[in-house]
């Protein structure tokens, strides 16, 4: 970390001794262009392509990270022609970059896999608070040089509402991924949906008043919308998270795109309307896996937890443990074994040694798949990431479709960390949270072995009778350990 650092601090003392150099080249640049402004619209415009590309590189493990990296840059180049034309003084943009910088990289190197749900929850509301910031400013600027053209007008209204509500909701979300106890327990009042409809409505007038030039507007609209922010995601508990987050993206992309009309700015207007689209078709993709209608989500007409069956009457009497020394003994002589990953996995952090595991099992001529549930985890692509990380070979991941139906022809499925996503009360108890959510059929195998460190509920808080079924074993230790025993125990047998 501290090498980073004073990396980070060695680049900056270059870039500031050759910046004069590197600004006269793109001066130049941009008298040949003819002007800043000239060459921001070519910047932007190269930015937008690399954003494209970039999300285009996205939809493949293969090329994910040269996507990742084509974004950055053309943010990189959207953020250097938007100073070079604002003519901010050139230490002001230099010390703005190194400390993004700085920031960007401690959070990279300090945040854990486990906890990205809850960066890209902070990240959503830092966009959505930037574009507040960013209207505010204009209708600032324009109320104290009334003899300026331009009016902030109905996109400044649009973004204090949209950004502010952005902000707050994801503080909010953030705080319930982190598990911290004020956020945790879903929260409401009666007629809260009235409330959150009447202050939703009010914000709306308001910016349709914004429209005819006025500008005083924008200042109720945003502490209006920070309160709504918090209505709106209070309520929600548990599973329903993932749609939320995927909601609050979509958000901040459409405060920065109506930002972008506030300031004429083409590059945010383009980028914000990339991630407002594709942040709506995440959360429709992800409404599917949880089961939740679209408009069930926006109106957050969320059924609170039905009050099931205890663990006790769940589990009393009917828990089958097994040890490592007896799945090796399980496993010899099987055909098809599948991996059934969920968070747990990511918790122990054991996909190295579940690839050593299965490469153990496909050297002894054994077919070894992996059954990814959608949501299975925290965020959107949880445990393909995971199991990138480890080489899982990619065709050895089966989306829940396709591996669903040939569970029946399985010996033996092993889940790790795994609960909600294997749940069969989805499918059969109408009252229970997760009613209706699509899960892996792991009970339809011939065993099913479970590893987990205890009967505890996952993250919808709910027993689980596959535990209790008459194929299942409960193999009880934390997922990395318990796989490092198993592996030593098949290479003994
Ligand atoms: P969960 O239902 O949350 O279950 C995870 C299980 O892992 C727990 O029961 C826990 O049991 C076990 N575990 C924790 N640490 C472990 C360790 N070190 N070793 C072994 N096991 C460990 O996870 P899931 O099945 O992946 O389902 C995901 C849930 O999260 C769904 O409800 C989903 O809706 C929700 N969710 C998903 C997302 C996205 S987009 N993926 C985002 C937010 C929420 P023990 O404590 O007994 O070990």
């Amino acid at each position: 970390m501290l090498d980073c650092l004073n990396r980070l601090l060695l680049a900056a003392e270059d870039l500031v001794e050759t910046s004069d150099g590197a600004l006269e080249t793109v001066q130049e640049a941009a008298a040949a262009l003819g002007g800043p402004e000239r060459l921001a619209n070519v910047g932007y415009l190269v930015a937008s392509v690399l954003f494209i590309l970039g999300i285009k590189g996205m939809t493949h493990p293969r090329t994910a990270v040269r996507g990742n990296m084509l974004g950055a840059l053309g943010m990189l180049i959207a953020v250097v022609v938007t100073l070079i034309k604002s003519g901010a003084p050139q230490w002001v943009w230099i010390s703005g970059m190194l400390a993004g910088t700085a920031g960007g990289l401690f959070l990279a190197l300090k945040v854990q896999m486990t906890q990205m749900p809850q960066l890209v929850a902070l990240f959503n509301g830092f966009g959505g608070i930037a574009s507040v910031l960013v209207a505010g400013a204009e209708v600032l600027r324009l109320a104290a040089t009334p003899e300026d053209e331009g009016t902030a007008g109905l996109f400044a209204g649009l973004t204090g509402l949209i950004g502010a509500v952005t902000f707050t909701g994801s503080l909010v979300a953030a705080g319930k991924l982190q598990e911290l106890k004020q956020f945790k327990k879903p929260w409401s009042f009666g007629g809260q949906q009235l409330a959150n409809a009447v202050m939703v409505g009010i914000g709306v007038l308001l910016c349709i008043s914004m429209a005819d030039g006025t500008a005083w507007e924008f200042f109720p609209i945003v502490l209006l919308s920070l309160v709504l922010g918090v209505l709106l995601t209070s309520p929600i508990g548990g599973a329903d998270m993932p749609v939320v987050i995927a909601l609050l993206n979509s958000y901040s992309g459409l405060a920065a795109a109506a930002a972008g009309f506030v300031i004429n700015n083409n590059v945010l207007i383009i980028a914000g309307s990339l991630v407002g689209a594709s942040g709506l078709i995440l959360t429709s993709i992800m409404c599917k896996a949880m089961n939740r209608s679209l408009a069930n989500v926006l109106f957050a007409k969320l059924e609170p937890a039905a009050d099931g069956p205890s663990a006790d009457e769940v589990y009393a009497g009917k828990i089958k443990a097994t040890s490592p020394e007896e799945l090796a003994m399980l496993l010899d002589g099987v055909q098809r074994v599948i991996i059934i990953p969920g968070y747990g996995l990511a918790v122990a952090q054991a996909q190295h040694t579940v690839r050593e595991l299965a490469n153990l099992l496909e050297s002894r001529g054994v077919t070894v798949e992996y059954a990814i549930h959608p949501v299975a985890g925290r965020m959107p692509g949880h445990m393909n990431v995971l199991l990138a990380e480890a080489d899982v070979p990619y065709d050895q991941l089966k989306e829940m479709d396709e591996i669903n139906p040939t569970f029946s022809q399985c010996d033996v499925a092993i889940v790790i960390g795994a609960n909600d996503v294997v749940n069969p009360v989805a499918n059969t108890d109408p009252t229970s949270p997760i009613a209706g959510m699509p899960v892996l059929n792991v009970g339809d195998a011939r065993t099913v072995v479970v590893v987990k460190r205890s009967l505890s509920p996952g993250f919808a808080g709910i027993p689980n009778p596959l535990f209790a079924a008459d194929n299942c074993l409960m193999m009880f230790g934390d997922g990395k350990k318990a796989m490092v025993e198993l592996v030593a125990a098949l290479k003994e047998a």
